[in-house]
């Protein structure tokens, strides 16, 4: 295997460009998948509260530093914050929850996982009295929380995740930390391409979740994708390594989720596939602007946030 692809950001600071996705990772599979995970050379795990594991992947992390040499600082952890945790008083308490679940004394990186806000306990709002209009709520109290935990060292960076470029724009002019990364939905049929541009013009790096198109979803499949299958067939690898192969030509990061041993090799193995201008334009004709997680769970009737405010789409 080669040496892992890296992203870089402002700071300097290197993240693998292959992470472990952990959503939907089920319970029972998902503690196995990060140790074996770890066993192949992952360097590089994503987490969020919301998906109910950190307890299970902490006891796989806390099991496999013990047992290696591996040293902590060589492993990237992610989490996030839910939305029902915005309020700036309730930003430390989370990301203490998550450290103590995850067993760890510091995050590499904290996102806040949705531009949408909950009243705190409620996990997915009902009804639009369990959320908090954004007025009442400036994501930017919510940063300048997370803010105090890098200062404090529980966090060594701080980012967002679904967030459009006037968001990211509006939170950049009123932050003294700029966040360095933003986790969006990406794959060849949602490319994005002038968010990345925005990313990347303020250096702000994506992370692709769903890089596989959640592994087929909607009738649409990118894995059974033709050309995406004749690639694969003319590089002698798998789909999947196309998919993830081209979304780090696209100098983002992929976190492909598995929790099935092969699947989990031939994923990190997609650092050795290489394709050429030709392949990569190719897929990028297959974008086809379609989300597998559009978001209409928060836009609920009379409410606060729509899917035009969340995409920053007509
Ligand atoms: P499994 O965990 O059984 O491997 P995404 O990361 O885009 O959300 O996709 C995750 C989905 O794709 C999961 O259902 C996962 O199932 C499946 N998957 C992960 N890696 C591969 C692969 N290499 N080939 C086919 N399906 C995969």
């Amino acid at each position: 295997m080669s040496l892992q692809p890296q992203c870089v950001l402002r700071d300097g600071t290197s993240i693998p460009a292959i992470g472990l996705g952990t959503w939907k990772s089920e319970p029972d599979l998902v503690g196995k998948a990060v140790y074996t995970a770890l066993q192949m050379g992952y360097r590089h795990i994503d987490c969020a509260s919301i998906y109910g594991n950190e307890e299970e992947i902490g006891e796989a992390l806390e099991r496999y530093l013990s047992e290696t040499q591996t040293s902590r600082d060589d492993l990237w952890l992610t989490s996030k914050l839910w939305n029902d945790c915005h309020q700036p008083e309730f930003v430390r308490p989370a990301l203490l929850k998550t450290l103590k679940e995850l067993r760890l004394d510091r995050l590499d990186l904290y996102l806040i996982h949705w531009p949408v806000s909950h009243q705190h306990g409620i996990k997915i709002a009902k009804d639009v009295s369990e959320q908090i209009p954004r007025e009442q709520l400036p994501i930017s109290e919510t940063w300048q929380a997370m803010e105090a935990l890098v200062k404090e060292g529980l966090v060594r960076q701080i980012g967002v995740s679904n967030f459009n470029s006037k968001k990211l724009n509006r939170l950049m002019d009123s932050s003294s930390i700029s966040p360095c990364v933003n986790q969006v939905e990406r794959h060849p049929y949602l490319q994005q391409p002038s968010l990345l541009a925005t990313c990347q013009a303020h250096n702000i790096v994506v992370t692709a979740f769903s890089p596989l198109g959640s592994g087929g979803m909607d009738d649409l499949n990118l894995l059974k994708e033709p050309l995406i299958q004749s690639i694969s067939s003319k590089r002698n690898c798998t789909p999947a390594q196309v998919l993830l192969a081209w979304g780090i030509a696209k100098k983002t990061i992929v976190i492909p989720k598995s929790v099935n041993p092969e699947r989990l090799r031939s994923n990190l193995d997609a650092i050795d596939i290489h394709l050429d201008n030709d392949d990569i334009s190719q897929i990028d004709s297959l974008d086809r602007h379609h989300r597998f997680n559009d978001g209409k769970i928060w836009a609920l009737e009379g409410g606060d946030y729509t899917l035009s405010e969340l995409w920053d789409e007509s």
